[in-house]
């Protein structure tokens, strides 16, 4: 992978800037930003240089704007900055290239090469209902791991199942009472045994030390109790995995809280040590400081058996040990963040170098999942609903002209995953939002379908045209609108650098949808003058030269879209 035609010329900006202030790149570097769009490209503010130099901003910007010279880009000053616009040429013949030359791998980088992430993400609950935060885990945990990948990271996507704890105890005293011996194997069936013995135990203390006192004999490690969970865990694991195959998930491990069984009294008793452990009602709690109000980090109960907290504990630790790891990263939500707060300061307090390393990677809550077959609990329901939907869609579409396919079955799948997936990450992932199904699944405005939609346009302008030309001359590219989409062309790579940083899918997200939202207004100049058309008639070579173009269209948002989980089909 060629360094982007972006960066090159950013590079080549701040150098001139610097040579001309004498001073280092590295100084002028951070204050260079992208330009207000009328402004240009790229944007140098004067001011924090007012002082040392004794002269207005403007007039350092007006005089920096004698002094630098790029070639390919246009410099000039506006008030108290210094902007740099991208000349027509050679520009756009550098961004078609680069595209076309690195097709699927176009935004990948080599960033991250020889560094390692660890990803926590989806991690549901065994035998307990899926919650809809799970699927938002595992969307955006999955969006994520594909960006680092993309930047040369090693990835180890963990699936922490949530197999180890009281519902067992539950599930297995519930399964007595109201099991049907023949649904043993149906998830839906635990989960509905699940939910009953939990109002039960809630009302009925007898079978509340019941539940618990099955728990605690497998954490004793009592055989037949544990050949029963492991019945129970793999139901419902090969239940998930049939799920995530839809989803086109996949996680470098599967292993959750259990694997921590009989693993925990080292870490408690390394605690113990340091910060030091002590004794609150029964319980067993990590010895630091807490804020007012603020609940003790539990390492046992009353009973002796194990917490979420101090399984984490030991998680944390065995992946520093299998992985050594520069991120550690745990995509849960929000609403677990004091349970990360107070995880992440007790690994500090152990003095762990690498608890700094750890990072929380919060989501906010979604509402509105009912619809109208009811509210969506299982994750597969939500998928069902979402392909039936689409597939109605599609009906309507291929009825109308609209859509051509021999295999709408295929293609409502596709428009139904892209649908929930984008639908879900086109939203910063700490804001709370509604999931709306209708509108995910429109195939206009800011929706996974509109993008899969213009994904498949730009295929099929391809093909209508006879294919991606092997030559073209870039100069005969000279609109606006041209020029316009080729700037946005030549962000992925800077934007998928970014999106990485933060952990912030929706930054690619939204940045399709500017690349959509150019593709349409170029496209649809042809609709008013024909000599616009990008299959214009009678002149061959701006022909190829706009079906390059439209190459570039189409691999930027294949290689976006698949990096988000969207899937791309190129018939629509
Ligand atoms: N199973 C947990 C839940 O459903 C999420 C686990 C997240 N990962 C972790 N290491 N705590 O709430």
């Amino acid at each position: 992978m060629s360094t982007p035609v972006y960066d090159r010329y950013r590079a080549a900006f701040v150098g001139a800037i610097a040579q001309a202030l004498g001073q280092q790149p590295e100084e002028i570097d951070p204050h260079v930003k992208p330009a207000d769009p009328q402004h240009g490209d790229l944007s140098f503010p004067t001011f924090p240089l007012a002082k040392a130099l004794k002269k207005a901003p403007p007039a350092i910007a007006a005089d920096l704007a004698t002094k630098v010279s790029v070639p390919g880009l246009q410099i000039a000053s506006a008030g108290p900055y210094l902007n740099a616009r991208f000349l027509l040429q050679p520009f756009v013949g550098e961004v078609i290239d680069q595209a076309r030359s690195e097709g699927e791998k176009y935004g990948h980088s080599e960033a991250g090469k020889g560094k390692t992430v660890v990803i926590d993400y989806s991690s549901p609950n065994i035998a307990k209902p899926i919650a809809f935060h799970h699927v938002r885990s595992t969307m955006i945990g999955n969006a994520i791991a594909n960006l680092y990948r993309s930047q040369g990271w090693r990835v180890e996507g963990i699936n922490y199942l949530g197999d180890w704890g009281k519902q067992f105890g539950l599930v297995a005293v519930g399964f007595q009472e109201y099991g049907d011996p023949a649904r043993r194997g149906e998830v839906a069936h635990l989960v509905d045994v699940y939910v009953k013995a939990n109002a039960r135990a809630e009302s009925d203390p007898e079978f509340d030390e019941r539940a618990r006192a099955f728990f605690r004999r497998m954490e004793e490690g009592d055989q037949e109790a544990l050949a029963l969970w492991e019945e129970f865990r793999e139901t419902s694991l090969r239940d998930f995995k049939r799920v995530y195959e839809r989803l086109g998930v996949r996680f470098e491990h599967y292993e959750g809280e259990s694997r921590y069984q009989g693993k925990m009294d080292a870490i408690i008793d390394e605690i113990a040590k340091k910060p030091g452990t002590k004794e609150s009602e029964g319980a067993l709690i990590v010895d630091m400081p807490y804020d007012e109000n603020e609940p003790p980090v539990l390492l046992k109960k009353n009973d002796g058996t194990t917490l979420y907290a101090t399984r984490d504990l030991a998680a944390a630790h065995d992946r520093y040990e299998r992985f050594h790891f520069d991120r550690a990263l745990y995509v849960v939500a929000t609403d677990q963040s004091l349970h990360f707060k107070q995880l992440f300061r007790t690994l500090k307090e152990m003095g762990r170098p690498w608890a700094d390393r750890l990072i929380h990677v919060n989501f906010g809550r979604v509402g509105g999942q009912s619809t109208r077959k009811g509210k969506l609990t299982l994750l597969t329901q939500v998928l069902d609903e979402a392909q039936a939907v689409a597939l109605e869609k599609v009906k309507e579409n291929i009825a109308a002209g609209r859509i051509q396919t021999d295999d709408a079955e295929k293609l409502a799948d596709a428009i139904g995953l892209g649908a929930i997936v984008f639908g879900d990450l086109k939203n910063r992932r700490v804001t709370d939002y509604d999931f709306d199904l209708e509108a995910f699944l429109s195939f206009e405005g800011h929706t996974g379908p509109y993008l899969q939609y213009a994904h498949a346009r730009a295929c099929n302008v391809l093909r209508r045209g006879g294919g991606a030309p092997a030559s073209y001359d870039p100069s005969l590219l000279t609109l606006p609108e041209e020029l316009a989409l080729v700037r946005e062309i030549a962000r992925l790579p800077v934007v998928t650098r970014e999106a990485t940083e933060q952990n912030e899918p929706s930054l690619l997200a939204r940045y399709l949808l500017d690349v959509a939202s150019a593709f349409s207004r170029w496209y649809t100049l042809g609709n008013q003058e024909r000599d616009k058309r990008v299959l214009v008639e009678g002149n061959e070579p701006v022909k190829h030269a706009r079906l390059a173009l439209t190459d570039a269209v189409r691999i930027t948002l294949a290689s976006g879209l698949t990096l988000l989980g969207v899937p791309t089909p190129e018939n629509m």
